[in-house]
């Protein structure tokens, strides 16, 4: 491919002697179908597909239609298989520093003995799965024993509060829930199992409720329903033969906010899955199995913890380390303890934790060795030139490119991004598509643009796509593919398309909050407010930070009479991390007597925006009240307290 224009690939990074990335890119456009046969052959089937791609009902797209496969047998019986059962999977790293080794063989063992334990449970293929767990190894076990017998995992967060946890059980009809006693947090522990039992009784579909005994917290088990994880693998059988299944089976739903109060039921089927993540996982990371240590810090609630900390890295048969704790415990140096203790080779994380180890200073990474790191990764977010810079720098010596990965819970694997060691990188930029995507840039009537910014779209299926939303077929039309055709994928992202092709991501168009790269809707967190009875109105927008890219603010109306003052903040900010959890907390609440509305009466969360940016607010004649802006511009600039 071309790169003229494009920073050259950085000269001291080694060859790519198993890729010809070249041939990559030429093949795909060549022949896009056979270039995702080709990957999708790289797994194991036990019936071999011969179609490639359905698209009879597009937008319901359907990948390997024909073949059959196991993901956990992807991931684990195929390297066992072919003698590779003593590599180490994971390097689990405990928040104070307990250390756990697993192996490719003992992941498999313990996979197969929880299988086992789900089925006596009464689960079968096509239920769903809760798991609510901290960054301990008991949560991939339980992700990868519903794949090997068929059940649908639903990870949420472990970070959410229990209503949040209950409406996600609630919206997927979960069978089981894989919680724990209690999480550990920067040396606290929380206890998880107990502070969702009143949520747990308003659930009519859950029959059982499996507890990993983690962190001997007080954790109430109710007889019939509640059971012990550890009991139940030690009694299981230690054989449970994966079950090949479709390639359209689903493997896992995962919520995820949309623009409107309820969160989107993202649903990913096996074969395009697979094939999207293993694809990417090796090309746009450089992976080699017998050489590389892989560290990515996402948490596995969120879709980059699917793909790139269990999925990926288990179908590459790749080293992997796990870490429990938080990025500033015990201590703010720990991400970098970590590198030089294990070698870490390639490390993946978020722009807003490259942003809070800037500010703690280069002074700590430059305690350790980061001498074996070879390749950096950042998704999630926009990375700003000047973290690109430091995280290129400061982490990585000069001597790793940076690669900057664009991609959404929706799309399954990363999109655009740059191949290191061919493309040249441009900080701020994930530069192209991969070999295989097809993305575009459109204007508002839908035709494509070849400069400039517009709207960012995908234009051609591919294999890790969502499937639908789970229960919800209507809504995966109207938000995915209504606004330009049932063959065009809108992202609901703005780019900029610059003069090599280089597409430079501009965040959202809809109302979706990126704080520290975790999706919030604006919706979700207005609802919330607004059920606390001191709440009369409520409007939420979200305003650039340093430190989380973007930060939520909030502009209440009490109730009643009510003053807005200390002692309400603190009350609602509390009711926000009961009912969604501390990430959506705001960082500001600013009381308002009226909010701006048109005339039908919709928030105009544009001119929120604006005055708290310090913008000139322009165009206010669609208000209904139009002096409400003068009292609000007020209350920005001189809070009450
Ligand atoms: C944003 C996370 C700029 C984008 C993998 C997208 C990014 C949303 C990048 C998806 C990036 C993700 N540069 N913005 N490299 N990666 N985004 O579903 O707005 O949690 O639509 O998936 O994050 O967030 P999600």
């Amino acid at each position: 491919m071309t790169t003229a224009g494009t920073l050259p690939a950085p000269a001291t990074f080694p060859p790519r002697p198993q890729m010809d990335t070249e041939a990559l890119y030429a093949q795909a456009a060549a022949d896009r179908l056979g270039f995702w046969a080709e990957q999708g052959r790289r797994l194991s089937w036990d019936k071999p597909f011969t179609t490639v791609l359905d698209d009879t009902e597009s937008p319901f797209y359907r990948w390997f239609t024909d073949g059959t496969l196991n993901a956990s047998a992807n991931c684990l019986d195929r390297h066992v298989a072919a003698g590779r059962g003593d590599r180490v999977a994971y390097h689990w790293h405990g928040e104070e520093g307990e250390t756990r080794t697993i192996t490719y063989a003992a992941l498999l063992e313990e996979v197969q003995r929880f299988a086992n334990a789900l089925k006596g449970l009464g689960v079968t293929a096509g239920d769903v799965v809760g798991i609510h767990l901290p960054m301990i190894p008991e949560a991939i076990v339980a992700m990868l024993a519903c794949a090997r017998i068929g059940a649908l995992h639903n990870v949420v967060f472990g970070g959410f509060a229990p209503q949040a946890v209950g409406e996600r059980m609630a919206a997927c009809g979960a069978k089981a829930l894989v919680t724990v006693d209690g999480a550990r947090r920067k040396g606290r522990v929380t206890a998880v199992k107990q502070a969702l039992e009143e949520v747990l009784e308003t659930l009519p579909d859950l029959e059982h409720v499996v507890v990993v005994g983690a962190a001997e917290a007080p954790c109430p088990m109710r007889p019939g329903r509640d059971s012990w994880y550890a009991g139940l693998c030690a009694a299981a059988d230690p054989e449970c033969p994966a079950v090949p299944l479709p390639a359209e089976h689903p493997l896992f739903i995962l919520y995820s906010s949309g623009s409107t109060a309820a969160p989107k039921g993202v649903v990913h089927t096996t074969g395009g899955y697979l094939t999207g993540v293993s694809y990417t996982h090796r090309v746009v990371f450089d992976l080699a199995p017998e050489r590389d240590v892989w560290f990515c810090t996402a948490d596995i609630g969120w879709i980059t913890g699917h793909s790139y900390l269990v999925y990926g890295p288990l179908l590459n048969g790749v080293t992997s380390v796990l870490f429990e704790g938080a990025p500033d415990h015990p201590h703010k140096g720990v991400w970098w303890e970590l590198v030089e203790r294990y070698g870490v080779t390639q490390l993946y994380t978020a722009p807003t934790a490259i942003r809070a180890a800037m500010s703690w200073g280069e002074e700590l990474p430059g305690r350790y060795d980061l001498s074996s790191l070879r390749l950096l990764g950042s998704c999630g977010e926009p990375i700003d030139p000047t973290a690109w810079h430091w995280y290129h720098r400061v982490i990585g010596g000069g001597r790793c490119p940076v690669v900057d990965t664009w991609w959404q819970t929706e799309t399954g694997s990363i999109m655009i991004a740059p191949l290191p060691g061919a493309t040249g990188t441009k900080p701020g930029s994930a530069t192209r598509p991969l070999p295989g995507v097809s993305a575009e840039l459109l204007d508002a009537d839908g035709t494509p643009v070849t400069g400039g910014t517009g709207l960012l779209a995908l234009t051609e299926p591919w294999p890790s796509m969502l499937r639908t939303l789970y229960g919800d077929d209507e809504r995966y039309l109207v938000t995915y593919f209504s606004r330009f055709g049932k063959d065009t994928y809108l992202v609901g992202d703005a780019a900029r398309l610059d003069e090599d092709g280089c597409f430079w991501i501009l965040g959202r168009t809809d109302d979706v909050i990126n704080v520290s790269g975790h999706r919030l809707s604006t919706a979700e967190v207005e609802s919330a407010v607004a059920a606390h009875p001191a709440v009369a109105d409520v409007a939420v927008v979200a305003i650039p930070d340093e430190l989380t890219g973007q930060a939520v603010v909030a502009f209440v109306t009490p109730a009643g009479g009510r003053p807005g003052d200390a002692a309400l903040e603190t009350e609602l900010r509390r009711h926000i991390a009961v009912r969604i959890g501390k990430l959506a907390r705001p960082k500001r609440i600013v009381w308002a007597a009226d909010l701006p509305k048109t005339r039908s009466g919709k928030i105009m969360r544009r001119l929120l925006r604006d005055l708290l940016t310090g913008q000139e607010t322009g165009d206010v004649t669609t208000l209904g009240e139009p002096d409400v802006m003068a009292a609000l511009t007020a209350a920005v600039t001189h809070p009450i307290h």
